[in-house]
C-alpha cells in the first residue's frame, strides 16, 4: 500500500491509467486531520478499504468495488489458472461480501457481472471494456447527484437552518454527494444556510466528514452530539432535515446510518420536513418492507473503542447495527435524480420509475 501525504484535497475515488492502472481512494478514516491516499492494486486492498470505511457511503462503495473488477485481471492468468472473465466474477462475488446493507454496491456489482458474462471466454478487451463500465458507473453517479441538487435545492428557502446525519458528501459519492448535493447547490445559487451536522456516533462520520466538507466550502455548519437534534428542534428554527440513504424499499422504507430513524421521529414531532437524497441506483424495488433490509453488525470495538481510544469496560457487552430502518410514513419527500418523490408509498415509487 503506497501512503501520501497530500495538501490540496484530490477527488475522493480515482482511478490512475488504463486497464493495468489502480485504485487510488482517500482514506477517510483519517480525515479530518490527515488527508492521505492509498493506492488499491489488488482485489484485496479494494475489499479492504470498504470494509474498514477507508471509503464509505452508499455510491462511493459501488463505484469503488467496480474499480476493484478491474484489478481482478491483473493477476488474472499469473496467480491462478482461472480464465480473465472466471476471474473477474470472483472478484464481483468476493467484492460484494465486503459490506451488506448499501444496495449500490450490488447495483455496481451486477452492471460489471452483465458484462462480464457478455465475454464469458474472457475475449481480448475484456480488461478495457471493464474500465469503460467502472467509468460509467463513476461518471454516471457524478450526474446524478448533480441533478439531486438541482431538484432537491428548488425545495429549500434562501436563509434556511437545515440538520443531516452522517455524510452524504462529495466523499460518499462521485462528487457532490446527494444530500450535500443539495446544500451545495444551493450555496452555488448564491442561498444563504446554516447546517447542524449530527456528529454521527460511533464513528463521527458528521463530525469529521460532512463538517469537513462544508467548512472547506465556506458554509455555515454547527457541530452537534446525535442527542441534541431534539433539543435544537425544540429551541431553534429548523427547516428542513436531509439526509442520503444506503437502500430504499418499493414503499420508500430508507435504511441509513444508525441514528437516523430517531431523527425523523423527532422532526415529525416537531413538524420538520424529513428529505431523504438518494439516486436510483439506492432503490432496491425487488424488497417492499424495510424491516428485510440486511442490517450490517460492526466490531463492537468501534462503540466502546473507537479508534483505539477506549471509553467504556472492554467486558460490556455491545450492540453494533451500522444501520437503521426509516419507515416510509416518516419520509416527507424522496429527492431522486429525476425529481421529488412525495408522498412517499408504494404507488407514488412506482409512478417516478415508470414515467422517466
Ligand atoms: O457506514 P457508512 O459511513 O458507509 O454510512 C454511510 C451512510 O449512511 C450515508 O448516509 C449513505 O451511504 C448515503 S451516502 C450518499
Amino acid at each position: 500500500m503506497t501512503n501520501s501525504t497530500i495538501s490540496a484535497a484530490p477527488a475522493a475515488i480515482q482511478w490512475i491509467g488504463e486497464s493495468d492502472g489502480f485504485l487510488r481512494l482517500i482514506d477517510q478514516t483519517l480525515l479530518p486531520t490527515q488527508c492521505v491516499t492509498i493506492d488499491c492494486r489488488n482485489v484485496e486492498m479494494v475489499w479492504e478499504a470498504i470494509k474498514m470505511l477507508r471509503v464509505r457511503g452508499a455510491p462511493a462503495i459501488g463505484i469503488a468495488a467496480a474499480y476493484g473488477v478491474v484489478l481482478s485481471l491483473h493477476d488474472a492468468g499469473r496467480h491462478h489458472s482461472d480464465s480473465p472473465s472466471a476471474a473477474a466474477r470472483t472478484a464481483a462475488d468476493y467484492l460484494a461480501t465486503s459490506r451488506p446493507t448499501a444496495v449500490n454496491l450490488f447495483w455496481a456489482l451486477d452492471r460489471m457481472r452483465y458484462l462480464i458474462a457478455a465475454h464469458p471466454q474472457g475475449q481480448a478487451g475484456l480488461a478495457e471494456k471493464l474500465l469503460a463500465e467502472a467509468r460509467a458507473i463513476h461518471e454516471d453517479d457524478r450526474l446524478m447527484c448533480r441533478a439531486i441538487g438541482r431538484n432537491g435545492a428548488e425545495l429549500i428557502r434562501d436563509g434556511a437552518t437545515i440538520i443531516t446525519h452522517c455524510n452524504a458528501g462529495g466523499l460518499a459519492t462521485a462528487e457532490y454527494g446527494t444530500a450535500l448535493s443539495v446544500l451545495f447547490t444551493c450555496q452555488d445559487q448564491g442561498k444563504q444556510l446554516h447546517v447542524y451536522a449530527d456528529e454521527t456516533r460511533p464513528l463521527w462520520q458528521g463530525a469529521r466528514l460532512t463538517a469537513w466538507e462544508l467548512t472547506q466550502r465556506g458554509i455555515p455548519t454547527t457541530v452537534i452530539c446525535d442527542s441534541m437534534a431534539a433539543h435544537v428542534m425544540q429551541t431553534r428554527s429548523v427547516d428542513a432535515v436531509i439526509v442520503g440513504a444506503d437502500r430504499i424499499t418499493a414503499r420508500g422504507d430508507v435504511a441509513n446510518k444508525i441514528g437516523t430513524y430517531a431523527l425523523a421521529v423527532v422532526a415529525k414531532h416537531h413538524g420538520v420536513p424529513f428529505y431523504v437524497a438518494a439516486p436510483s441506483s439506492t432503490f432496491d424495488l425487488s424488497l417492499v418492507d424495510g424491516a428485510d433490509i440486511p442490517i450490517e453488525q460492526r466490531d463492537p470495538a468501534e462503540v466502546i473503542a473507537p479508534y483505539g481510544h477506549r471509553i467504556a469496560p472492554s467486558e460490556v457487552d455491545v450492540y453494533n447495527p451500522a444501520f437503521d430502518v426509516t419507515p416510509a410514513e416518516l419520509v416527507c419527500g424522496l429527492i431522486t435524480e429525476r425529481g421529488v418523490i412525495s408522498p412517499v408509498n408504494r404507488e407514488s415509487i412506482a409512478e417516478h420509475f415508470k414515467q422517466s
